[in-house]
């Protein structure tokens, strides 16, 4: 598969995803989180889907379109390292949808950030909160959950919050 077929490919799971966990969390309380702004593109799609919901999103530095940067008090920035256990500090269990598209190119680093994530988003999740990944993550309290069919296997990574 040629690299942009795998990136489209990649795009669209994210897509399904992010559009299937809205739907499923539109009535439940809680706060979201988006784990790597990025260029904000899947901050922009949640804050769309999900309109009027507190989106919180996390990242070292603004890189964001100038049309996807989330109000001031909803940016947290630093590593992950630090803000991600700040945050569990200030708003303990109260995210019902969590994304995290945070995944680095060299694999050892990777690897640490994947360990990284899986260790520090349980404490920011309530009980059945949703977890997306563009990683596999793993950790005793993160349930992973079959993907819709829609969704290429592999892409993409579903957990339940236990
Ligand atoms: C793939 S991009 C996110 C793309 C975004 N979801 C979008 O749709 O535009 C990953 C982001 O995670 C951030 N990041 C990666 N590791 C980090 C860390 N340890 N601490 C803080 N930010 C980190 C990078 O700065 C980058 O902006």
């Amino acid at each position: 598969m040629s690299r942009l077929d795998s990136f489209i490919r990649r795009l669209e799971a994210q897509r399904i995803l992010l559009n299937w966990a809205a739907a499923e969390i539109r009535d439940r309380a809680g706060i979201v989180l988006e784990v790597g702004l990025g260029n904000g593109r899947t901050y922009d799609h949640l804050r769309e889907k999900l309109s009027g919901r507190a989106i919180y999103a996390f990242d070292r530095a603004v890189n964001a379109n100038p049309r996807s940067i989330p109000p001031e008090e909803y940016l947290v920035l630093g590593d992950f390292g630090d803000t991600l256990p700040a945050f569990a500090e200030a708003h303990p269990r109260e995210a019902v949808l969590i994304h995290c598209d945070a995944g680095l190119a060299d694999p050892e680093a990777n690897a640490r950030q994947v360990a990284m994530i899986s260790r520090l988003v349980p404490p920011l999740a309530v009980a059945g909160a949703l977890v997306l990944s563009d990683q596999a993550l793993s950790h005793p309290a993160l349930q992973q959950q079959t993907l819709p069919a829609s969704v290429p296997a592999n892409r993409y990574f579903v957990y339940l919050r236990t």
